[in-house]
């Protein structure tokens, strides 16, 4: 397995524990075990951070890769990233928010706020992994090119 194909399966993993780690955090606010809510909401919150990082060090080193599937199926395929990076970035921005009102304790406005949250995030994750499993596991991935290299003419 090259690093083409690690990186990804690390990424997407850490989303889906977020996710996972939202879902009982949200169950743990509705039965008022508020003290584990926020142990295990900041631990959802350091998962999608690590999502993040590892995301971010591949696209800038190693790269993004190109759609390798059918033609047929290509429409479909980006139907579900455009889903994707819309909800990862409207999720990254309410998480914040969520956290800084739970953090100034306006916890009316963060249970408001983090069902919002919540929600999204668990679409985020849905959507993440189509497109993991879309682009690396059901066809084989394309050309694959760091952002670096695109910038500075690298081979
Ligand atoms: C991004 C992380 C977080 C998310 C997504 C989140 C989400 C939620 C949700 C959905 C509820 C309402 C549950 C319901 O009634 O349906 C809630 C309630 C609550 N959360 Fe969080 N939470 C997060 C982090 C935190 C943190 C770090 C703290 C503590 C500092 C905290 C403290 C509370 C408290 C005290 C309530 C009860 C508010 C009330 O019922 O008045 N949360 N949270």
């Amino acid at each position: 397995m090259s690093l083409y194909d690690v990186l990804p399966a690390i990424s997407t993993s850490f989303i889906a524990i977020s996710a996972i780690l939202v879902a009982i955090g949200w169950n743990l606010a509705i039965k008022r075990k508020l003290e584990a809510h926020k142990k295990v909401m900041l631990a959802g919150a350091v998962a999608a951070l690590l999502f993040f990082i590892i995301y971010m060090s591949r696209t800038v080193f190693v790269g993004n890769t190109d759609w390798g599937g059918s033609d047929e199926m290509k429409p479909y395929y980006l139907t579900f990233l455009f889903f994707h990076i819309v909800l990862a970035t409207v999720g990254a921005v309410f998480g914040l928010t969520t956290l800084t009102l739970a953090f100034r304790n306006s916890f009316a406005k963060h249970r408001k706020w983090g069902r919002i949250t919540s929600v999204v995030w668990l679409f985020t994750a849905v959507t993440g992994i189509t497109v993991y499993v879309l682009l690396y596991l059901m066809y084989p991935g394309g050309h694959t090119k760091p952002v670096l290299d695109v910038l500075f003419g690298g081979s």
